[in-house]
């Protein structure tokens, strides 16, 4: 099975003459999920405006299902890859939240019934339906959000690419976002986030890459977020987890958790062998 997504050798410099890009290639498989991270100005989001051609190639590739993205196809193919603005505000226009999310099925020529349907259950998901007929521009940044976010569920792309999704979410609303992304993973749907919250890349991504002044500085698994070298040079910051550990030197588990279920469970066995050794020390 081939790559889902690849990027080869990509450059992209905006009109004023700004260089964002300056030669990125990466690959994604179906069903991964994916935090791309970096400091302000790394290149993020003018990276991801290019997985569903709102930007093209100025020079290298950028391909989905093996078809490189061109003037020709990227209506076509911006079916498959979904994308969730960072400022929701380019993104939410209509009269009304319902027509908003309704936008993108009907372009894709859908049924009334089915259309109705795909609005209902990506509302409901987003917790947007009882504000289904409020006016987008009244709403606040966060729901606002959560109506573009819901906007791209109801088109069904098998690519989602979500660009800061946590950004004014607030703490409930970040935890149900993260058990949106976790139900559309089970469907089977590749998921593409860019972010600055490392927690959250932490707890969720099988893939990070970490990028800055255009260029991939490193991708691999989240071990990268532990590594101190990396992690300065990328304005990055340890996982929380991660730091608590640290912080206690006698607490030396290695690799350092990064997730609260990693770090749930070397705080059990660390107890478990104490209890051991306290046993021992009674009995002997
Ligand atoms: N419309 C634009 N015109 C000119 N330069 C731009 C434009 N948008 C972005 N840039 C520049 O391109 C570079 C990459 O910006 P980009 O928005 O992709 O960064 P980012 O990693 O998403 O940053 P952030 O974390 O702040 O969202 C930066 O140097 C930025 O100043
Ligand atoms: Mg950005």
């Amino acid at each position: 099975m081939g790559a889902l997504l690849e990027v080869e050798n990509l450059y992209f410099r905006y009109h004023d003459g700004t260089p964002a890009l300056n030669g990125i290639s990466l690959s994604i498989n179906r069903g991964e999920k994916v935090a791309i991270l970096g400091p302000n100005g790394a290149g993020k989001s003018t990276l991801l405006l290019h997985f569903n051609g709102v930007y093209l190639a100025q020079q290298g590739k950028v391909r989905v299902a093996g078809e490189e993205i061109t003037r020709d196809n990227e209506t076509r193919l911006r079916g498959k890859v979904g994308m969730v603005f960072q400022d929701p505000d380019d993104q939410v226009f209509s009269p009304t939240v319902w027509d908003d999310v309704a936008f993108g099925p009907l372009n894709q020529g859908l049924g009334r019934k089915e259309i109705e349907e795909r609005v209902f259950q990506a509302l409901q998901a987003v917790g947007m339906w009882d504000l289904r007929s409020r006016a987008p521009h009244h709403l606040s940044y966060g729901q606002k959000k959560r109506v573009a976010i819901a906007g791209v569920i109801a088109m069904n792309p098998e690519v989602i690419v979500l660009d800061e999704p946590t950004a004014f979410l607030d703490p409930a609303g970040q935890e149900s976002l993260m058990e949106i992304l976790a139900e559309l993973h089970q469907r089977g749907k590749t998921i593409i986030v860019a972010t600055h919250d490392v927690d959250m890349a932490a707890e969720w991504a099988d893939k990070v890459i970490i990028l800055k002044g255009g260029k991939i500085l490193a991708q691999g698994d989240t071990m990268l977020l532990v590594q101190d070298t990396l992690v300065k040079e990328a304005a990055l910051r340890f996982p929380v987890v991660s730091q608590v550990f640290q912080r206690i030197p006698s607490l030396l588990v290695r690799p350092l958790p990064r997730t609260v279920d990693e770090a749930a469970n070397a705080i059990a066995t660390l107890l478990k062998d104490r209890e051991k050794k306290d046993k021992h020390h009674i009995v002997s």
